[in-house]
């Protein structure tokens, strides 16, 4: 792989990721040479972590000039880590200027842009590289190496739970997450990574899907309707009183993100912070789907964003059997005892003999008239038992020839977010939405990149 020229957009906490790489184990590969970010305090936190590493500083830019940056600097790939809502337009202003482009999930939000992507690409005829980062994590890839095996023959159904809770959770009801219009609500911001976990293991794409849910924990009127008011509108008491509780986030009692964020605002009001139960909220905290997929699978899939733990479970049923992954990422959400008004302190302690759910992961397989076994699952060293190291080995030395195919482009952006995307549709008709009816080209069955050279829609 040749020496390349990149330009980090968006330098928020995400990027931290990406920098450590090119400043790190690919600085021989790799130099990161500008960065594209509209608040002076968030670039100069970038700027000063890699003067510090001993690598010359990028020069930085303002979005607007994100075309003249990728001339004066010649980039040749751009890393998007924006807010959801603005990859499209600067993966496509990337495209159009001339670089390649790895973006962070979503791909996008919403039907339109994804097809002004899927334009640009046949434009241009240049890469987007999505980063999914859950196809890396040993459990996951497990999961697929078991069904790619055939060991539990053709996938006939999934069954599928995600918890997350009220710590990490929470945390998608602060910041722009928790507006649809900025994250495509938590359907495509996060089970988008969900969705492509499943299209990835039974190789499959998704044709229907219709989705329940709302929001009914977060929120003020939530709030209001279980007693709590009153809520301050942020969790730093900034001359402000403390609200008291666990769902508090005080930015001076984390250094990165008093710097990132805390000493930042004055530039774009942008708050870190904002109280979990005030208005404002306009995504969903529990959800449901059923969908269908082409090869004859069905997937039942839920959300909770407000449980006491955090993991997920997932089965797979196939014509020889059943494989089962059961993670819990934290088995409980304990609160500083006198911290929180409503809670029973013995149900605290009771929490505390968390062994009843241990942290940990089991990939069980169980095939007809046998006995279930355990399938060994081999973690490797940093974060997500490894994953992250293969995943950026494969975005920064460019994908090796992967027995279980987890480098992913654009098409399964698209094909992960169309899930998120019609779901959404349906929880507004109440009415199940094929997700041909999106006007996407690729999930109708036409893959630009066979298509002539320079064609687009018409
Ligand atoms: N794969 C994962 O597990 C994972 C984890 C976290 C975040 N993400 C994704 O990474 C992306 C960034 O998330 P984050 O938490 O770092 O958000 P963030 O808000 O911390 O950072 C976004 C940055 O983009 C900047 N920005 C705003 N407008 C811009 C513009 N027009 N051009 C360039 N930059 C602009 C903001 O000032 C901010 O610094 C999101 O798409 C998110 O979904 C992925």
């Amino acid at each position: 792989m040749s020496h390349r020229r990149y330009a980090l957009i968006g330098a928020g906490h995400r990027a931290q990721m990406y920098v450590d790489a090119l400043i790190g184990p690919y600085a021989d590969d790799a130099e990161l040479v500008a960065i594209c970010e509209p608040n002076p305090v968030r670039a100069q936190y970038y700027v000063d972590r890699i003067t510090a590493a001993g690598h010359d500083a990028p020069a930085v830019y303002a979005p607007a000039d994100l075309e003249r940056m990728i001339s004066a600097e010649r980039v040749d790939r751009t890393i998007v880590c924006a807010r959801d809502d603005l990859h499209a337009e600067l993966i496509v202003r990337s495209l159009d200027a001339g670089a390649d482009v790895v973006v962070e999930k979503p791909l996008t939000i919403d039907a339109p842009s994804a097809a002004a992507i899927e334009d640009a690409i046949a434009r241009t005829g240049r890469e987007v590289v999505i980063t999914f980062n859950y196809r890396y994590s040993p459990r996951n890839s497990a999961l697929r190496q078991v069904i790619q095996d055939g060991t539990i023959g053709q996938v006939t159904s999934i069954d599928f739970s995600w918890m997350l809770d009220t710590k990490h959770g929470a945390d998608y009801f602060r910041r722009w997450h928790r507006e649809k219009d900025h994250s495509g609500g938590l359907l495509v911001h996060k089970s988008s990574h969900h969705f492509d976990l499943v299209n990835w293991w039974i190789r499959a794409e998704p044709r229907r899907v219709f989705a329940s849910g709302g929001l009914r924990f977060y929120g003020s009127e939530n709030a209001a309707a279980r007693g709590i008011r009153n809520r301050p509108e942020r969790g730093t008491p900034l001359g402000a009183p403390r609200a008291g509780d666990p769902f508090e986030l005080d930015l001076r009692d984390d250094e990165r993100l008093k710097a990132l964020y805390l000493d930042a605002e004055q530039h774009d009001g942008y708050l870190r912070d904002r109280d979990v139960f005030t208005d404002g909220i306009t995504i969903e905290d529990n959800l449901a789907l059923i969908v269908d997929y082409a090869s004859g699978a069905t997937l039942s899939y839920s959300l909770n964003a407000h449980a006491p733990w955090e993991g997920y479970r997932v089965a797979v049923n196939g014509t020889l059997g059943r494989a089962e992954l059961d993670v819990v990422e934290r088995g409980a959400v304990l609160a500083d005892e006198g911290l929180h008004p409503v809670l029973d302190p013995s149900a605290v302690d009771a929490g505390t003999s968390g062994s009843l759910r241990p942290e940990g992961e089991r990939l069980l397989v169980q095939r007809h008239w046998e006995a279930a076994y355990e399938v060994p699952i081999s973690n490797g060293t940093g974060g997500h038992g490894g994953g992250d190291a293969l995943l950026l080995a494969d975005v920064f030395e460019g994908p090796g020839d992967d027995p279980l195919a987890r480098p992913a482009d654009w098409r399964d952006g698209v094909r992960s977010i169309c899930v998120g995307i019609a779901g959404n549709r349906s929880l507004e008709t109440g009415l199940p939405v094929h997700v041909t009816e999106l006007g996407i080209r690729l999930l109708e069955g036409d893959d630009v990149r066979t298509a002539p050279a320079g064609s687009v829609r018409a």
